[in-house]
């Protein structure tokens, strides 16, 4: 009986590798660096938070780093893909496959219904499949919001909105989750719920990042690591 070996598995990625990352913007003679020299590895499976005050770049290195923001300087891997060195069109198309986006006033679009604005991400590839129709509505289902699929959204309440927002996010499966102040205006109770909501969805693998002043969600002992950002930098903690 011959025992066969298994292979090492193959060193995984990280899902986001910042280097450097500084972005600059230039109003007429003004320049302003608003994130300045970041670099931070995150690895597969966590739950991070950037915390920081009103201004500091939180909003801004999110977008660095789900290459929706172009750098000034720097670069970001995102599971192994170097995004920023991706022209414009292949890096769309990369970052949609691997970056689920949640807005802070979510971008959900009114006059549509939930399941329209949750198979949305797929319309630029062609539009869903049937597969692609029963994993927006086993999502719906997930977040408690099957009964409102064919809902307009204003018809939503908050919660529910950002439940939608959430997953739109995943309809495409991507292995990194990006989140700008998910818990903004959410009573107590809902706060709870976000974060147990995202720490499930890191508990399946997938890696999130969260920007938060919020220290319901900062403080929560399921958040892997808090990185604090003041005035665009990074502070040691
Ligand atoms: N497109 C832009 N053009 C010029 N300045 C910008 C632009 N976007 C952001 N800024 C500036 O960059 C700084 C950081 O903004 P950012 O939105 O990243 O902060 P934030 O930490 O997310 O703040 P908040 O907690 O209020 O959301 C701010 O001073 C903002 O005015
Ligand atoms: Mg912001």
């Amino acid at each position: 009986m011959s025992i066969e070996k298994e292979s090492p598995a193959p060193t995984a990625a990280p899902a986001i590798d910042a280097r450097g990352l500084t972005k600059r913007y230039e109003d007429g003679v003004r320049r302003r660096e608003v994130v300045s020299d970041v670099s931070v590895v995150v690895p597969q499976g966590a739950l991070w938070v950037l915390r920081g005050p009103s201004g500091s770049g939180k909003t801004t290195l999110l977008g660095l780093l789900g290459a929706m923001v172009t750098p000034t300087r720097g670069e970001v891997i995102v599971c192994g893909e170097p995004l920023s060195r991706l022209r414009d069109h292949h890096r769309t198309r990369a970052r949609r496959r691997l970056v689920g986006f949640v807005f802070q006033e979510l971008a959900l679009v009114p006059g549509m219904t939930l399941t329209e604005n949750v198979l949305l991400p797929l319309v630029p590839e062609g539009g869903a499949t049937n597969a692609q129709r029963a994993h927006a509505a086993a999502l719906l289902e997930r977040f408690g919001l099957t009964a409102f699929a064919d809902t307009r959204i204003e018809r939503l309440s908050g919660g529910e909105r950002q439940r939608g927002a959430v997953a739109r996010a995943l309809v495409l499966s991507p292995p990194v989750l990006l989140l700008d102040e998910p818990t903004a205006h959410l009573d107590a109770a809902r706060v709870l719920e976000v974060v147990a909501m995202l720490a499930a969805l890191r508990d399946e693998g997938r890696t999130i990042v969260a920007t938060t002043h919020d220290p319901r969600l900062a403080d929560s002992a399921s958040v892997d690591r808090v990185l604090d950002l003041a005035d665009g930098k990074l502070v040691e903690n």
